[in-house]
């Protein structure tokens, strides 16, 4: 059976734990069955692709940015990322096109949140941008409606100072590109209340993603604390010369990385044996960068305007059309591998 609402993208995009969707059952009693409008505030690169993830779903999503441009630029993103979907046989054109007709895109922020159910804030991380739009949105939005951020960085508890809704509010960090990655990192405030943080993560599965709940606040929330970690030290072997750029990310690609999509670092050391990993830990730690800022060589090139594959040159170098070729085939490896991640999921 399918899922009544969702019908066969249930099955395509459905997260690690959503086995009652499959079953076309509803997942929790009366909340989740609570919230039909989506609203997305911000449609840049991460509220694009969360607006995506819903609409695909068969959410109605009401899009809103401050400019009317910008909404088109999403569209034209969110139109490419499905056709890509579509070439690697995960969605019909059908899919594509119901799942395009269910998003409407509005410059008028009263107009976009004034009904929503649950609405996701993905403006740029300025406290002052998000401060800001939090009061606007005290005046407008319906008293049982959720609020969540996509912030990167800010604590919720400081997202909140200024606003008088924290028991409604929830950090939902998606992973770029959001439509894509299944991790939702789930934050919730002091005073938000328990049934807010189920029907979020309920919400976050039955959109196909795999929510994790963080039990406190901690700054850099749990995915990016370990991917800065590891990228402090590969920064480090790379200024040391141990070797080269390509050499280090195949280190990763080929080596850890590889069983990270399925084994995660715990499940690693328990594999590995603890007695052994107590010895590694031991010897290698002592050794690791510990260096509080940014690597020396991201400040440098950052200063000579050297950005990555946004401005042309990084770390590697790229010609006008191959940053976005890189892109492109990165989504489609990603696509196959959330289809075998799925595969997994069924033999479980
Ligand atoms: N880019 C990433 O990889 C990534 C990953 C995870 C989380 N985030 C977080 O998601 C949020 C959005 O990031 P992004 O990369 O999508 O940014 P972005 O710059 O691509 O998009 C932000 C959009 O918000 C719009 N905007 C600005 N003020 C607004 C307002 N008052 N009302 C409506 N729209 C407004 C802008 O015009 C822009 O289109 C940030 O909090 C960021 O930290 C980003």
């Amino acid at each position: 059976m399918v899922c009544p609402r969702t019908k066969e993208f249930c099955f395509l995009f459905r997260g690690g734990t959503n086995v009652a969707c499959i079953k076309g059952e509803d997942i929790n009693g009366r909340g989740i069955k609570m919230i039909k409008k989506i609203a997305i505030i911000g449609s840049g690169v991460m509220g694009s692709s969360i607006a995506q993830s819903f609409a695909v779903s068969g959410y109605a999503v009401t899009i809103n940015d401050i400019k009317e441009e910008l909404l088109s630029h999403a569209e034209n993103r969110m139109a490419d990322n499905l056709s890509l979907l579509m070439e690697e046989g995960v969605l019909t054109d059908q899919d594509k096109q119901r799942a395009m007709g269910n998003i409407t895109y509005q410059v008028d922020l009263e107009t976009a949140i004034r009904d929503a159910d649950f609405i996701i804030e993905a403006i740029p991380e300025v406290i002052e941008l998000k401060w800001n739009l939090y009061q606007e949105m005290e005046t407008i939005i319906k008293p049982d409606a959720i609020v969540a951020s996509n912030t990167s960085t800010f604590p919720i508890s400081q997202l909140m100072e200024k606003a008088t809704f924290a028991d409604r509010m929830v950090i939902t960090h998606f992973f770029n590109p959001g439509h894509l990655v299944p991790l939702v990192e789930i934050v919730q405030h002091g005073e938000t209340k328990p049934e807010i943080v189920q029907v979020t993560l309920d919400l976050m599965r039955k959109i196909g993603k795999s929510p994790i709940l963080l039990n406190k606040e901690i700054p850099g929330f749990i995915a990016n604390r370990l991917q800065t970690a590891l990228m402090r030290e590969a920064f480090y072997l790379l200024k040391e010369g141990v070797a080269s750029a390509a050499d280090i990310d195949t280190a990763i690609t080929a080596g850890p990385g590889f069983r990270w999509a399925f084994t995660g670092p715990i499940e690693i050391a328990d594999f590995g044996g603890l007695d052994t990993w107590q010895r590694v830990f031991d010897n290698v730690s002592p050794v690791l960068d510990q260096s509080k800022q940014a690597p020396v060589l991201i400040r440098e090139l950052v200063e000579e305007g050297k950005l990555g594959a946004k401005s042309g040159e990084g770390i590697f170098t790229y010609e006008a059309s191959s940053a976005s070729e890189k892109i492109n085939q990165r989504d489609r490896n990603f696509i196959k591998l959330g289809k075998l991640k799925r595969e997994k999921e069924e033999v479980r």
